[in-house]
């Protein structure tokens, strides 16, 4: 057993711009002047706590290889964490690290799925459009109608892609850049249809503990019968923004499943970062102080983001966010070919580009909002004067 002590609150603390150029250098490597609102990774200082444990690891100069099963204690703290949090938790032996959850979802779908192609629901995470291709395998597409007001998966387009020949569902839950935090209903749905075809669920659940005030995270392991064909993918990283540490975890319930990942050879080279592990156990154990704030910070950002929008620009079409600090935002009523690029030229705002998540979608950006109110303000501003 671990010794979880969830602690106080801790105090979400904004980076200054200087810091955040220093400790995000992928986020604020822009030039001098630009406003980064891209990459999934938030200005805000490191839970103290979480450095605390890296530090003392490094001040006990461990730096060796993990051997498999070091740290077993993450395991555990990852089951707790999970109970806590979402009312539900896997057996700590389905719990295994892996370096990240890129490199987790190419791996389980490598190595588990059958031939045949991988539905991917879009917009998707950009990184995760080339993943069926290093897999070997085909990508079907499962659109998000651009009208509708809800972003649902569409389980007729899924049964029909599943019934013409794909295996496996890439599912990410809560939904990067959809905002969605999808239902206990909505995934009973999801599992019914792929059931009737025997096909696989890899679901990425990385943004999980950044559901917001007003939705839940129901994991996809938690709905009864998904234990034989899916696997889960989660990490502390993002919301604890400790991506560079190298630390996720697979969920892995069934054990033949189990045993197959643990055959690969040693050349795949897949390991973690003790770094990361270090940082994801003290997350788990002692993180909630602080995520209970991060999580209230981020509501308020939300609702900021919102108000911004309204006085600023009113054309822009914002589907509610119920998890995730990525805002997937319409702006192609101001008529730009490419509204990232005329926000970085005219602007100097950086945003992750619509064609990114979704082909074609010029007309739409994808905003970050984890930053100070004041950086937000500032932002949209900007953009308003780049757009309108
Ligand atoms: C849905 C989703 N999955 C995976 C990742 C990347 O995770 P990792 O860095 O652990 O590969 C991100 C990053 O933002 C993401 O949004």
């Amino acid at each position: 057993m671990t010794t979880a002590d969830p602690g106080g609150r801790r105090p979400v603390v904004d980076l200054s711009e200087e810091e955040a150029r220093r400790r995000l250098p992928l986020k604020w490597g822009v030039p001098e002047g630009v406003l980064p609102a891209w990459v999934a990774e938030m200005d805000y200082a490191v839970d103290p706590v979480v450095l605390d444990a890296v530090r003392g690891m490094l001040a006990d100069g461990i730096t060796g290889y993990p051997p498999d099963g070091w740290d077993a204690g993450l395991a555990t703290s990852y089951a707790e964490w999970s109970a806590r949090h979402f009312g539900w938790a896997p057996e700590p032996e389905a719990v295994h690290p892996v370096v990240d959850v890129t490199a987790g979802v190419r791996l389980v779908i490598d190595v588990l799925s059958d031939p045949g192609g991988v539905v991917f629901p879009t917009p998707g995470y950009n990184a995760q459009h080339g993943l069926a291709r290093v897999t070997g395998r085909e990508e079907h597409l499962l659109e998000v109608p651009a009208t509708a007001d809800r972003a649902e998966i569409d389980l007729d387009r899924l049964d029909r892609l599943l019934a013409d020949g794909a295996r496996t569902l890439l599912l990410t839950q809560p939904h990067n850049p959809w905002g969605r935090a999808f239902t206990r209903a909505e995934l009973e749905g999801v599992r019914d249809v792929v059931v009737r075809h025997g096909a696989r669920v890899v679901s990425d659940e990385i943004h999980a503990p950044l559901v917001l005030p007003g939705a839940e995270h129901v994991s996809y392991l938690s709905i009864d019968g998904t234990h034989d064909h899916a696997v889960a993918v989660v990490a502390a990283s993002k919301a604890f923004n400790t991506a560079g540490l190298r630390c996720a975890q697979l969920v892995v319930p069934d054990a033949a499943a189990r045993r197959r990942l643990a055959e690969q050879p040693m050349s795949r080279n897949d390991s973690w970062s003790p770094l990361g592990a270090v940082a994801a156990r003290a997350a788990y154990e002692h993180g909630d102080g602080w995520l209970a704030s991060l999580v209230e910070r981020l509501d308020q950002q939300r609702a900021l983001l919102v108000d911004l929008l309204a006085e600023h620009l009113p054309e822009v079409r914002m589907r509610p966010v119920e998890a995730t600090y990525l805002a997937w935002l319409d702006a192609s009523a101001y008529g730009h070919d490419d509204a990232a690029a005329v926000a970085l030229e005219r602007g100097r705002v950086k945003l992750s580009p619509g064609h990114a998540y979704a082909p074609g979608s010029t007309g739409h950006v994808r905003l970050n909002f984890a930053t100070s109110p004041e950086r937000l303000t500032q932002i949209v501003e900007r953009l308003a004067t780049a757009w309108v």
